[in-house]
Parts: structure tokens; sequence; C-alpha cells
């Protein structure tokens, strides 16, 4: 099992530890538990997926100290900064636009050019994001598709011990996650409702703030939804065994390619590696791609399904 440690300096300081090891930790926020991992370690941010046992990559909330660290990683426009003047710290996640030097592990964002940033308002992830020195990202600590965690005891029955370490704060005082808000093209949306309410930010902002479809994995993509993912804009060709002179190869184990998601046959790092590559393969100077077959169990659902989009 998990070990479940209460929160104190020394079992932040572990926390902190298995940050910078790659290992995603438990740690309780203001709304829900997080399963936490460096932001900008790309095989950290697969581990989260594998403990979660996501069967896709939904893009991950990034949570930082403050404002300064948030404008960063992200562009915060006159609109997002009184958001955040208002709000942080606190439960409210704002989807700004990625800055390209953010250094951000394109598997966070899942290749989007946008990315969701939290500053939480609880002494214990606050306390790690100080200790560990990175921006961290972090889903709510449950399995893919059961409830979300409010007491460490939630995550130690839900994740067990696919997780490393478990901050035990007490329980949870919002209960419920974020409130999400984007701000990407001069419009306000709400894309998650949560605990700062519409009238609360419209108020703040003195701007109607539209709702938009509930991005939660909980719920049914909707169409046209801001989190409609990454996608190559080029033809892409899946299962391939051996490859033609007009395409990008991508391989996988045995299948070697000009790249490889994972020479090794590692499904954590091909993970890790999937979007920076199908990015690499859509910017070459070549027509087409092509990736070889990934096995389907584990993290590789996850591919196959971010896979079979890029390929529809
Ligand atoms: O309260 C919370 O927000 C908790 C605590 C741990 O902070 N976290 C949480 O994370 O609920 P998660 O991964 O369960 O939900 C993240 C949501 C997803 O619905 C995802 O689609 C959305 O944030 N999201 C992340 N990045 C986005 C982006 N660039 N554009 C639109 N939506 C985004
Ligand atoms: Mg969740």
């Amino acid at each position: 099992m998990a070990r479940v440690q209460a929160f104190n300096d020394p079992t932040v300081a572990e926390a902190a530890r298995c940050v910078a090891a790659g290992q995603p930790v438990a740690v309780p926020t203001e709304t829900v538990y997080g399963l936490a991992a460096d932001a900008t370690n790309p095989a950290a941010v697969a581990a989260v997926y594998a403990a979660k046992g996501r069967p896709s990559f939904n893009p991950l909330i990034v949570h930082v100290p403050d404002l300064a660290a948030a404008q960063r990683i992200g562009r915060f426009d006159a609109l997002a900064q009184r958001l955040a003047a208002a709000f942080w710290p606190g439960p409210l996640t704002i989807v700004v636009p990625l800055r390209e030097d953010a250094g951000i592990a394109a598997l966070a964002t899942a290749g989007l050019d946008t990315v969701a940033l939290r500053v939480p308002a609880h002494r214990a992830m606050q306390a790690v994001l100080a200790a560990s020195g990175k921006p961290l990202a972090a889903p709510s600590a449950n399995p893919s598709g059961r409830i979300s965690p409010t007491s460490a005891a939630h995550v130690a029955a839900g994740l067990g011990d696919r997780v490393a370490l478990i901050l035990d704060d007490g329980p949870t005082t919002a209960g419920i996650e974020s409130t999400i808000v984007a701000l990407t093209d001069g419009a306000v949306l709400l894309l998650r409702p949560g605990p700062i309410t519409a009238e609360a930010l419209s108020a703040a902002l003195g701007v109607r703030v539209d709702t938009v479809a509930v991005t939660d994995d909980a719920a049914p993509s909707a169409p046209g939804q801001l989190t409609s993912h990454y996608a190559p804009t080029k033809p892409v060709r899946l299962n391939a065994t051996s490859f033609a002179e007009d395409e990008f190869a991508i391989g996988f184990g045995p299948v070697a390619g000009t790249v490889t998601l994972s020479a090794q046959g590692n499904l954590v790092e091909a993970a890790a590696r999937l979007f920076d590559l199908l990015h690499q393969a859509d910017a070459s100077d070549l027509s087409r791609i092509a990736i070889a077959p990934i096995p389907d169990d584990g993290l590789g659902q996850a591919i196959n399904d971010r896979l079979r989009r890029a390929a529809a």
C-alpha cells in the first residue's frame, strides 16, 4: 500500500524528493487531493497518466505558487491578470496561451498551445511547490472514471500502491474541483463550473462569462469545446511495420523509425515522447506520418486513443 504520511516539514521534503525523482505524489489542495508531478518532466507526467489508468490523454492543470510563476508559463492579458488578482490563491483554474519557452512537457498540455494554470490556497500543495521548486501537473488523485478524492483515505483506497507517497492534511474544504475559465481569444469561457461561480467571475471582470461544454473527464466531450485535442495536419498511417520515403517514420520497439517513441518498447517513455514527436512530424518536410504498432495495454490504450484521433 501507499505510504500515508501526515503533513509536516520532513514529509514535505520527502514529497519534494519524489517529485525530483519523477515520481507522482498525492497532495491535498483546497478542492480535492491531486496527483502531482514535475510538469517539466515528460516521464513524470506519463507516470501520472499510468497511475490513474486514464484511457486517453486529457490536458492537466499546472499548479504554481503565485501569479509571477504562472506568467513565466502562460501569457496573461489584462482580463487574465484581473481574474488572478481576484481569485488567486484559490479554486480557480485559468486557461491561457502557453509560452513556447515555458519548458512544460507537451504531454501535460496534451500537445495544445494553451495551458491550464492554478495557484492553490492549500498549505500542503504550496509547501510542496516551494520545496520542489517545480510547476506541478496535478489531476485529481483518483483512478480514471472514479470520483475525486477529498481525503487521504480516498486516495489510498483508489490508487493504493500506484502512488509512492500520500501527504495527509485532513479532508479538503471545497470538495469539488476548481472552476475552469479559458481566456484564450479575448472571450471569457467557463469550461467547468466549480467553487467560484459564473456570477462571481462576471462581477470581478465586469464582463459576461459564457458557459461552454463541461470539460471534465467524467462528461462526454462536446464538439468544438476548447479542449479539442491537438492533431497533426498531415495524413497519419497507423500500425506501420515499414515506411515509404515520403513518410516521417515514428518507430516503437522492434520497428525502427527515423525517430522512435521508445526503442525498448517502454510505454511510459512512449507516452512521454508522443506529442513532441507528433509536433516534429508535423513540422518536417515530409508530407505524411507513419507510426509503428503500439501494444494496447496500460498506457498503450491512451497512446492508441490519441493516435486513432490523429489518423481519423
Ligand atoms: O481542483 C482541481 O482542479 C483539481 C486539483 C488537484 O487542482 N485538479 C483537477 O484536475 O481537477 P483534472 O485533471 O481532473 O481536470 C483538469 C481539467 C480537465 O477537464 C481538462 O480537460 C482541463 O482541465 N484542461 C486542462 N488544460 C486545458 C486546456 N489547455 N484547455 C482546456 N481545458 C483544459
Ligand atoms: Mg478529475
